[in-house]
Formats: structure tokens, sequence, C-alpha cells
């Protein structure tokens, strides 16, 4: 059953993982959602959801893997077998696989945009355009199904290409180009920034820490994205810990993903704002911050085309690099469950989710409104997909924290982690009750309208739930306390 890869190099599992964290999440989502949350009282929350609850998240999602050595959900089949649980776990397999199929039909949507804009910005046709110019052109894209469909194409095919090609010659191959070009763009990107643009304006909008300028809806959105950016709670993580080498530090590469994540956030929030404020322009403008503000900004300063076709280079590296992250959970599992070869695996999931993402497509121009799915679900079928993965990824992290928790034994753990007794405690403690019960709360989010005492009522419920689930599914013998 056991495929036992294992990656070339030690570092290739951390290489690997900053891929996946990395991302659309980090260049286009944070600074949007700062932008809209009135700045560092969301990155506050974010921070602290970060290390409180998704480093430990992602020290047991990667301990998961390496401990089966398995794709997702034969992994899970794996684990309930030998640890005599319920079957009932192995829906942690199934949901992320179900998460990265849905993930990734827009993802690639989205990403196909930076195509767009890396030929807008090259070619210089936005130079000297005004606001109503750059915003009628992003609205113009959207507009067009087929100019949608063409790069949603291009994107998702280079990704299967680099998976088809298998872990080595593909995807660590990939990554040891990828990833070193990317912080070098990052890199030049916010140096531009900073002597163009208004670093220091950017800086105190990002770092001034005043928390009651956040709602509630933003507290649930920063936690969800501390989420949605390191990549948890669907497998990803999981499948590249399968092939992670067993003496290679468990703690120590979960912080460093997290770190090098949060910092990749931060420093892209900076050359954004830096430009955003330098150009005079808002910074609460939406998902349309890096599609319209930015290219705005970049339009109006000296050699502004060619440092922002190079940015959005960065996007499309740091999308592909997770886009290939969520087909292979899914081809791993594809290629052990039913023999099939790589590249047909990659075919299979990688077709069906471009079918997939046709809705997305759709869902921005011929089916913006008025169709029978938004007589059914209340919206397009961009925002219900998006909303399907918004109560997925949090769930399957809720799970994953449980069965890890609760399932795997001391030994294995402290095997698995080479830790001391006191970090092992922490960790236990954060993922047996912290955990479920910020899930709890990222939940909030897919109920509209909330009152604030629902609040802690559902945390308490999780808590119990957690030990409830504890007593009934698992085997005395795997409770040592
Ligand atoms: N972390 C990615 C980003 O920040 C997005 C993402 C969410 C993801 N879940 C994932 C990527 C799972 C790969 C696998 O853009």
């Amino acid at each position: 059953m056991s495929t036992h890869n294992v990656w070339t190099h030690k570092g290739t599992f951390l290489l690997a993982a900053v891929g996946s964290a990395v991302g659309l999440g980090n260049l286009w989502r944070f600074p949007y959602l700062t932008g809209e949350n009135g700045g560092g009282a969301f990155i506050l929350i974010y921070a602290l959801t970060i290390f409180a609850v998704g480093i430990p998240i992602l020290i047991a999602e990667i301990m998961l893997g390496r401990n089966s050595r398995c794709s997702p959900i034969m992994g899970m089949r794996f684990l309930t077998r030998t640890h005599q649980t319920s079957r009932s776990w192995e829906s942690i397999g199934w949901l992320g696989a179900a998460s990265a199929f849905l993930i990734l039909s827009f993802y690639s949507v989205i990403a196909g945009w930076a195509i767009h804009y890396t030929g807008l910005m090259f070619t210089g046709a936005l130079i000297d355009v005004d606001a109503a110019g750059v915003g009628q052109s992003f609205d113009a894209l959207l507009a067009s199904p087929g100019l949608l469909t063409l790069y949603h194409t291009l994107f998702i095919a280079a990704s299967a290409l680099i998976v088809g090609l298998g872990i080595h010659k593909g995807i660590e191959a990939g990554l040891r180009v990828l990833m070193p070009s990317l912080f070098v763009i990052l890199l030049v990107v916010l140096s531009y920034g900073a002597i163009i643009g208004d670093l220091g304006a950017a800086a105190s909008f990002l770092f001034t820490f005043n928390l009651a300028d956040l709602s509630l809806e933003g507290w649930l959105q920063a936690m969800g994205q501390s989420f949605f950016t390191l990549s948890l709670g669907m497998g990803a993580i999981m499948a590249y810990g399968a092939y992670m080498p067993g003496e290679a530090s468990l703690t120590r590469t979960a912080f460093s993903i997290a770190v090098v994540d949060t910092a990749v956030a931060m420093v892209a929030g900076l050359a954004i704002f830096s430009l955003v404020f330098g150009a005079g322009l808002d910074p609460g403008e939406g998902p349309g911050l890096m599609f319209v503000t930015l290219p705005l900004a970049f339009a109006e300063m000296p050699g502004g085309a060619l440092v922002g076709g190079a940015f959005f280079i960065l996007v499309l590296g740091a999308a592909i690099s997770s886009s290939i992250s969520l087909i292979e959970p899914v081809a791993a599992f594809l290629v052990e469950r039913f023999d099939m070869t790589r590249p047909q695996a990659v075919a299979i999931m990688v077709i069906a989710s471009w079918a997939l993402g046709l809705l997305t497509v759709l869902s921005f121009n011929l089916w913006a409104e008025g169709t029978l799915f938004h007589t059914l679900f209340g919206r397009s079928p961009f925002a219900f997909i998006e909303l399907l993965t918004n109560i997925f990824m949090p769930l399957g992290g809720l799970l994953i924290a449980l069965f890890a928790g609760w399932a795997l034994t001391h030994a294995e753990v402290m095997k698995e982690m080479r830790t001391n007794e006191r970090w092992f405690r922490i960790w236990r403690f954060l993922v047996r009750f912290v955990a479920p019960a910020a899930v709890a709360f990222v939940f909030l989010r897919s109920i509209p309208q909330v009152e604030g005492y629902l609040i802690p009522a559902i945390g308490a419920v999780v808590i119990v739930g957690a030990f409830a689930a504890g007593r009934t599914f698992l085997a005395d013998d795997s409770q040592e306390l």
C-alpha cells in the first residue's frame, strides 16, 4: 500500500511545504483582507492564531503523513487500523481530497488573472491609463469567459505537468528553481516599494495594533486566513509529510514553515501598501487590491511596468508551487488505490477540477446573477465553492488535531517530534483543546449574523465533543495520560 517515496534531501520537505503555504493567500488574500479590516489589529489576531493553532495543527498533520507514509486517504485508513479507532476518522482523508479538488478549481482561475496582468505590465498597456481605465480593464477581463478559460487552462496544465513528472523530477526540481527566484523578486519589489513608495505609511498601517478597529467578522476572517495560508486541514501537508525522512525534526520544520510564510505575507504587505500609499490610493479595495489598485500604482511610477511584470511573475510562481500541492494528495491516492500510473492519476484529478473551474469562470460573467443556482443557494457558484472550502478546511483541521491529539500514543508522538516532555505537553494541550475551540470560532464565519454569545457556547460544545470523541472512538490503550 505504501509508496515509500522519500524526498532526496532533508530540506526538501521544508521547501515543498513552504511552496505550498506561500501562494495567493500571502500575496493576494492577506493584503486585501488586512486592507479591508483596518491593518494592524487584523495582523495581531492572524499572527496569534498562526502560532497558537496553526503550528500545532501543522505538526499534527505532518506527523500523520510521516507516520503512515501514504496519501491522506490511504494513510488515514492505515492509521485507523493500527490504532483500532473508528473508521469514521477516514473522513479526514476524504474531506481533504474534496477540499483539494474544490480549491484547485477556483485557485487556478484566479491565478490565471496573473497571467493576464503579467502581459499587461510588460507590454506597458496600462501606462498613463487613469483609475477608471484600469478598473475597466479588470472588469473587461472578468466579463470574458473565453479569456478566463484560456488562462485557467494554461495555469492548471502547467501545474499538472510538474506533478505528472513525479515527486523528484517534477516537484523537487521545479521548486528548487522556483522558490529562490520568488524570494529574489519579492525583495526587489520591496526595495522598489521602499524607494519609490511610502514605506513609513505602509509600516504604520500594518503594525499599529488597535484591537478596537476589528469587527467580529474581522476576527473570524483573520483566523480563517491563518488556516488557508498554511495550507492546513486538507491533506496537502500530510501528503508531503509522507515523503519526509524520519530523522528530520518536526517541531523545527513546522516552526520554520510558519515563520517563512508569515514573513512573506508581511513583506508582500509592506511592498504592496508602500506602493498603494505612495500613489495616494485606497487600501480597502477588497479582492481588486492586487488587480486594480496595484496595477494603477505601478502604472504611475517610473519603471513600474518592469517591476510590475516581475511582481505578477512572482504571483504566478507562488500560485503554481501551491497548486501542485493541491494535486499531489489526490494523485497519490489514485496511484496507490487503483494502481494507475502517475500521469493518468494527475490527468483525472486535473481534468475534473478544470471542469469544475468553469463554474467559477462563469460566476464572473454569464452566471454572475439571476440563475437557478442563485435561487437555490443564494450566491454564485464560485461563492458557493469558496464557502464549502471555508467549512471543509477548518473541519479537516479540527479532525486532524483531535486524531493526532487523542489517538496517537505518547511514544509515537515523541518519536516523531523528537522533543522534550514539556514541549510535548504544550503541543498536546494545544491540539486537544485550544485548536478545537479556535476552529469553532472560524466556523462562525459561515453562519451569518451570529450574536456574540454564540462564540463561547460553540467553543464549549466543541471542547466537550473533543472529550466525548476521545472516549468513544479510541481504544483505552492509546490513552496514556
Ligand atoms: N496556502 C495557499 C496560499 O496561501 C493556499 C492553500 C490553501 C493551499 N489550502 C491549500 C495550497 C492546500 C495548497 C494546499 O495561497
